[in-house]
């Protein structure tokens, strides 16, 4: 398996992420979190599993935007996991996510101690590009999913349109890292963020490893002019 050296401190940027990722995608992060509502569309008894939750987003809008009553957000991180139960305070009026079954849950992607075939949907939004060993927390995705299940990836990619690329290519390895400079102090998130999205676009066959790990794809839909694309697989 292919893997990037360098892991990334996400506890680092926590407090500035959610401010970071609306202002450097322009706000577009909803529409591809909608289109992940969208593709899975769970009814009102189904489970999802958010894994890489960060701040919920992604969680929040399965809440808000779908049927389902029972949406589990995971984190590696605390403090991750603290802003988005923080946000669910702040949200707890709203009639979207009254009576609902939110739960947050600190742990690693690849062992997270939960119950085998409990979830309907899982999702992952830019998150597994981030953890080493794929093959692990691919397994543990499996295991999770009832038969028949459904797993759902977002992730960054690069245009296939080649004047876009180029374009994209500057944003992503010049303007990213100068705007993370005044939004983080530091230029070397951003840089870390043009880097392993290059290793997951030319290094990774993400269709194979999901089929060693036993899902069967879907589809695969670029969005944005393919700076993201979602992957629905089948258990
Ligand atoms: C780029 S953020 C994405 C957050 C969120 N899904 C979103 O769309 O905004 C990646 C997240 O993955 C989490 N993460 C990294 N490695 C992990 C692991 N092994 N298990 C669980 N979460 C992990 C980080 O803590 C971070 O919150």
């Amino acid at each position: 398996m292919n893997t990037l050296n360098t892991k990334f401190d996400f506890e680092s940027i926590a407090e500035r992420y959610d401010r970071c990722n609306h202002l450097l995608s322009f706000g577009i992060d909803h529409l591809w979190r909608r289109e992940v509502i969208q593709t899975l569309n769970p009814k009102i008894q189904q489970r999802v599993l958010d894994i890489c939750t960060g701040t919920g987003d992604l969680a929040f809008a399965f809440l808000r935007h779908s049927h389902s009553k029972d949406v589990t957000g995971l984190d590696i991180s605390k403090v991750m996991i603290g802003l988005a139960q923080e946000k669910q305070n702040r949200l707890a009026s709203k009639p979207w996510i009254k009576n609902k079954n939110v739960r947050w849950q600190v742990a690693d992607a690849t062992k997270t101690g939960l119950e085998s075939k409990s979830f309907d949907f899982i999702t992952c939004a830019f998150g597994i590009r981030n953890i080493p060993d794929r093959t692990a927390v691919l397994k543990e995705m499996f295991r999770l999913l009832k038969p028949n299940g459904k797993l759902c990836v977002l992730e960054f990619s690069l245009p296939s349109n080649p004047l876009l690329r180029t374009i994209y290519r500057l944003y992503l390895n010049y303007i990213m890292p100068a705007a993370g400079k005044l939004l983080f102090g530091s230029k070397e998130p951003l840089k870390y963020l043009a880097r392993s999205v290059h290793h997951w676009h030319t290094e990774v066959n993400f269709v194979r490893e999901m089929s060693d790990s036993g899902f069967t794809l879907i589809r695969k839909v670029p969005l944005t002019g393919g700076i993201v694309t979602l992957w629905l697989a089948g258990k």
